[in-house]
């Protein structure tokens, strides 16, 4: 071929290559604006709640939930059918984080699992009740990580990094370290489907810009609110194992039985990391409120701060993923052990509580079987 033929050859292929670019950005550009578009499927936990909240397109909102507590008529600005969808995703975000209830596992709103490692993390695990958890007569409840009233603080000022951070930022620390993923983009559809669905929750709740209410963040326990004895990892293992470990799995894996989650991980792989605010060598006093406040589930209040302190330094103890702090050796030493860990603790634990081995002339060591676990 001439030099001028060979010329024109290679420019018509970077024009094929930057065209076929083009044409599946646009394309994926549809298929995002057509979702979108689509109606939500909810999941059970969001149907009940926005439909109890009187979530409907219109010129006006009025809250039934204000409307029923305090008697009062509010009337906000109403939502368009496409806030109303938006709210719909970002409830289904927070309650199914990963799609697992989901049929249409593949579509954007349940885009959520791309920023995900493990396959199990849900934000609902700890913003819980949708991010709204109340009592049995609807009362808000104190260290409940309610994402309405987080909401109304806005920009919040951030002790741990000393900037104001604004709402979406702190979603992303969420994604981050305590659902151990990947940054979404700021403006990524998960980050404001979220945004709507918690601005809707402190209108439905009837909550005031800038103030600060108790069912934000946790209730921190610092080492001073207890009868300073320290923090026991020996105490902290008998509790866990006694109050705990039934539906958090012996090594904090979490259990799972038939597809349906009876608790979700607090180490190993689907859990938290070290840079979360939940990593007790990190932040001593969060981790401790969330157990005094929401755990055990369907008991909550009933350990005391000793007790809570004590069961979150153990948990802290177990291998969980690192962070991106710490560095790629500590990663893999982390790797490491949570996928040593298990086997190794099944397998001393099983040597104690088996008969010795009889040895036989002439013959392999024969064990008693070990109880599947
Ligand atoms: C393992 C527990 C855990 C999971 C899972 C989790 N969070 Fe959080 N989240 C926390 C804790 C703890 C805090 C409070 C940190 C603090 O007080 O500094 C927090 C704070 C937040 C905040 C700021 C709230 C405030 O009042 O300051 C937002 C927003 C948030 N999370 C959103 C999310 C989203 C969205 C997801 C799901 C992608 C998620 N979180 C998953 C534990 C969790
Ligand atoms: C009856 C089962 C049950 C018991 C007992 C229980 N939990 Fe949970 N725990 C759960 C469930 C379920 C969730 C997720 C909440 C949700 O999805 O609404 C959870 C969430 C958590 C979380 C935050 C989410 C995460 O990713 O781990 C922590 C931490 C936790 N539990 C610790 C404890 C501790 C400590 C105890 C013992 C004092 C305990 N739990 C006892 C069922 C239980």
């Amino acid at each position: 071929m001439s030099m001028p033929g060979w010329k024109i050859l290679k420019i018509a292929l970077l024009v094929l290559i930057l065209g076929g670019l083009y044409a599946f950005a646009v394309y994926k550009h549809d298929e995002r604006e057509a979702i979108r578009q689509a109606p939500v499927a909810l999941t059970a936990a969001c149907a009940e709640k926005l439909s109890r909240y009187g979530l409907v397109a219109g010129a006006g909102y009025q809250s039934p939930y204000v409307l029923q507590r305090t008697g009062l008529v509010t009337v906000t600005n109403g939502y368009s059918e496409d806030d109303v969808r938006a709210i719909q995703r970002g409830c289904n975000i927070i309650d199914d984080t990963q799609g697992r209830l989901a049929t249409d596992k593949g579509r954007e709103r349940w885009n959520a699992p791309r920023f995900i490692r493990g396959t199990h993390a849900s934000c609902n695990q700890c913003h819980q009740g949708v991010g709204d958890k109340q009592d049995a007569d609807g009362n808000r409840l104190k260290g409940s990580l309610s994402l309405g009233a987080s909401w109304v603080m806005a920009d919040m000022y951030d002790r741990f990094t000393g900037l104001l951070l604004p709402f979406e930022l702190r979603q992303m620390q969420c994604y981050i370290n305590s659902s151990n993923g990947y940054k979404p983009n700021i403006a990524d559809d998960v980050i404001r489907d979220v945004t709507a669905y918690t601005r809707f929750l402190s209108a439905a709740l009837g909550l005031q810009i800038g103030v600060s209410y108790e069912e934000q963040g946790v209730d921190e326990i610092p080492a001073s609110f207890t009868g300073k004895q320290g923090d026991d990892y020996i105490r902290g293992e008998a509790l866990y194992k006694e109050k705990c470990q039934h539906c958090h799995g012996p090594q904090g894996h979490g259990v799972e039985v038939a597809g349906h989650l009876v608790g979700p991980a607090v180490a190993g792989p689907n859990a938290w990391n070290m840079q979360s605010r939940n990593y007790f060598y990190y932040v001593a006093t969060i981790l401790p409120g969330f157990i005094c406040r929401n755990m055990p589930l369907g008991a909550e209040n009933t350990l005391t701060n000793q007790e809570c302190r004590d069961i979150a330094y153990f948990i802290s103890n177990l291998p969980r993923p690192a962070g991106d702090k710490q560095g790629p050796l500590v990663a893999l030493q982390q790797q490491a052990l949570m996928r040593i860990m298990p086997t190794l603790l099944r397998w001393t634990e099983s040597a104690m509580e088996r008969p010795a081995p009889v040895p036989v002339p002439g013959h392999a060591t024969i064990q008693a079987p070990v109880a599947a676990r």
